[in-house]
């Protein structure tokens, strides 16, 4: 059975870089003895130095970045790019976040990023999810299309450096409506996996990961791995209070024990 896929994203946290690293240890020592679980630690880009060197070798922890340049190294002041990531030891990357979607990245911009990020052999996230639930279903075609347009050209072999995350907008943030059930994703993860069969064919779709998140926290995550049969989960606010972190851990090794 593939592991369970944790990303914390800490998104514009924490304020310094001794208590990212302090964030870092914290994760580490959560998940010590788990064998099912693959934590991936989404980190700001001036700490990601520091945190790859917390985690070291150490095994079942992942350093991904939030997001990457569309561009290769040029003139293009402030963009971070993937060949520099993947130097510091950067794994995996979060592409088309909604917060990031809002501050202008577009959906030709995203597939830019997911080419370049293909290109250096690192694994890529794609956040994709409505802004609204429709009673006729047309949410799943927003859905889709944000889908197609990240993997517009891609090849067959990308499949294996795939992960996606359904992040519905309206269960993201301090502002969120609520979460979304787990039956919710159920069908949304059914559709995404119909959309990326027609892709890439169903025996490479069936292995993508597709994860929840919004909103996730300890008292729903095991629901939405166990009822949600979600392949893992992308967790913000809950991922930067270790308490609440480490039950969430507790609970995707608990459903990862039974699926083995
Ligand atoms: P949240 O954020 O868990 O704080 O809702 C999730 C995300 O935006 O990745």
């Amino acid at each position: 059975m593939p592991k369970i896929h944790l990303i914390a994203n800490w998104k514009a946290h924490p304020g310094t870089v001794s208590e990212a690293r302090r964030l870092a240890l914290d994760a580490c020592d959560a998940i010590t003895r788990s064998r099912s679980i693959e934590l991936v630690l989404a980190v700001p880009h001036p700490f990601l130095s520091a945190v790859a060197e917390v985690l070291g070798k150490k095994r079942g922890i992942v350093l991904a970045a939030q997001d990457v340049s569309a561009y290769e190294e040029g003139a293009h002041t402030g963009s971070v790019t993937a060949s520099m990531l993947k130097s510091i030891g950067v794994q995996e990357v979060i592409v088309g976040h909604s917060e990031r979607r809002s501050n202008g990245l577009t959906d030709e911009g995203v597939s830019a990023r997911v080419h370049k990020l293909l290109k250096r052999g690192l694994t890529v996230v794609i956040c994709v999810g409505e802004k609204a639930r429709d009673m006729y279903g047309n949410y799943l075609k927003a859905i889709e299309s944000q889908v197609l347009a990240a993997l517009k050209n891609a090849p067959k072999s990308a499949a294996r450096k795939l992960v996606i995350a359904y992040e519905p907008l309206w269960a993201i943030g301090e502002d969120a409506i609520s979460s979304d059930t787990p039956e919710g994703f159920r069908e949304v993860a059914i559709y995404i996996r119909k959309v990326l069969s027609a892709q890439f064919g169903p025996t490479a779709a069936v292995k993508i990961p597709v994860l929840y998140g919004g909103s996730v926290n300890s008292k729903n995550a095991e629901q939405f791995l166990r009822e949600g049969h979600a392949s893992g989960l992308l967790i913000g606010r809950a991922s930067l209070k270790s308490k609440d972190f480490n039950d969430i851990i507790a609970g995707a090794e608990r459903v990862g024990k039974e699926r083995v």
